[in-house]
């Protein structure tokens, strides 16, 4: 095989470096914790154009503004539709407010990224894609994770096929979100159902690598633990097997997913992903990867990743949006495509729930 290289430019989240950014004027909605600590930090680094910002909160929409230097700010979302150079609307905001946002934006309709996933109950988020479609509204969920320069290179090593036909996908990821009075820890399913919709999702994306197969997950099987003195209502720990294809094993490709978010002692933190194929192995931490080929198979090669998932990565989500919506194409996460992963979180918490294997098409019947 030729030299194996990986550049940054391959990986890095944007901005699209082909279109006037400047007449793409954003409208934000929801001025919360994420909007302030991640969306607003990457998109001041991309150059995007936030003109607006509205928060039913009236010290979040003006503190927010001020901050960022948003020329307009409203408690009222009509307000913020009623100017024209409003051209994308962000919404920021938890899964319960987002129909009746969605229905105002309906009425002045404007593309739409919005927060992941697009709504933690299947029927709910079908709700969604069904009012956006009946408006003529473009519709992108802000699955930033694949944006990452750790998961972003993966793809692009695999896509290069370095590690050949790929059979194995591997994720374990080992921290800590049991903390008293935030709004996660009170939420149920949030280690699955919110959270966690990272992990399924990212394997969606390595799976529909041309180099995995372009695979869909087929059924799972997902087990989960809890801690008795906890805060959270429901487990923070979980191991998912993903099959894609034919029950059996005898299909070229398999997943496997371990999520263990209570573990109290940070020092033993960590964050990895595997990825095996015919003729290799790709891996990752969130500062490098590492490449290894059967054809030299005692040598490593290891590259240094620049930039980070927070805030990095929410750059590319909003940059797809408005390239989406410049060049007319359907953006990279479509509602319908999010749709899978959320039958892929709500599977795995039914699983988990009734020990059980449950199939794709038995959440999306
Ligand atoms: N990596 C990620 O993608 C990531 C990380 C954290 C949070 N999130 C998601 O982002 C969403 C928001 O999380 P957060 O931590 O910012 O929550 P938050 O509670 O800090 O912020 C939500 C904001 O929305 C405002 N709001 C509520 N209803 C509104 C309405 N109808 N119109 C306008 N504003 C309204 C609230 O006043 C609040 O300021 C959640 O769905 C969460 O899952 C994603």
């Amino acid at each position: 095989m030729a030299e194996i290289t990986l550049r940054p430019e391959q990986y890095r989240p944007g901005p699209p470096s082909d279109v006037d950014l400047s007449q793409y004027g954003v409208g934000l909605v929801g001025c919360g914790s994420i909007a302030n600590s991640a969306h607003l930090p990457a998109y001041a680094k991309a150059g995007y154009t936030i003109v607006a910002c509205c928060d039913v909160d009236e010290d979040a929409a003006r503190s927010t503004a001020e901050r960022w230097d948003i020329p307009f700010w409203t408690t009222d979302i009509r307000a913020l539709l009623d100017r024209d150079e409003v051209r994308v609307i962000d919404m920021a905001l938890h899964p319960a407010a987002r129909k009746e946002t969605l229905e105002a934006i309906a009425q002045a309709p404007r593309p739409v990224l919005t927060q992941k996933p697009l709504h933690m109950e299947y029927e709910l988020a079908a709700e969604l894609i069904a009012i956006a479609e009946e408006a003529g509204i473009t519709l992108a969920v802000n699955q930033q994770a694949r944006w990452a320069p750790d998961h972003r290179a993966l793809r692009v090593l695999m896509d290069q096929g370095v590690v050949g036909q790929v059979y194995s996908i591997q994720n374990l990821r080992r921290s800590f979100q049991d903390q008293p009075g935030q709004w996660w820890t009170s939420l149920a399913n949030f280690n699955i159902g919110d959270h966690g919709v990272h992990y399924l999702d990212l394997c969606r994306y390595f799976a529909s690598s041309p180099q995995a197969g372009s695979r869909e997950w087929t059924r799972l099987h997902c087990t989960t633990a809890m801690l008795p003195d906890q805060n959270g209502p429901d487990p923070l720990i979980y191991s998912a097997n993903v099959e894609f294809g034919e029950a059996g094993g005898r299909v070229g490709l398999m997943a496997s997913l371990q999520f263990n978010n209570i573990i109290r002692a940070s020092g033993a933190h960590s964050y990895n992903w595997w990825i095996d194929g015919t003729e290799g192995s790709v891996w990752a931490s969130t500062k490098e990867v590492w490449v290894a080929r059967a054809d030299d198979p005692r040598t490593v090669h290891t590259f240094p990743l620049e930039g980070t998932w927070f805030p990095d990565a929410f750059q590319g989500p909003l940059g797809d949006l408005i390239a989406a919506t410049a060049h007319g194409r359907p953006p990279a996460v479509t509602p319908r495509d999010n749709l899978n992963t959320i039958a892929m979180t709500t599977a795995a918490i039914r699983s988990s729930k009734s020990g059980r294997v449950v199939e794709r098409s038995e959440v999306t019947a």
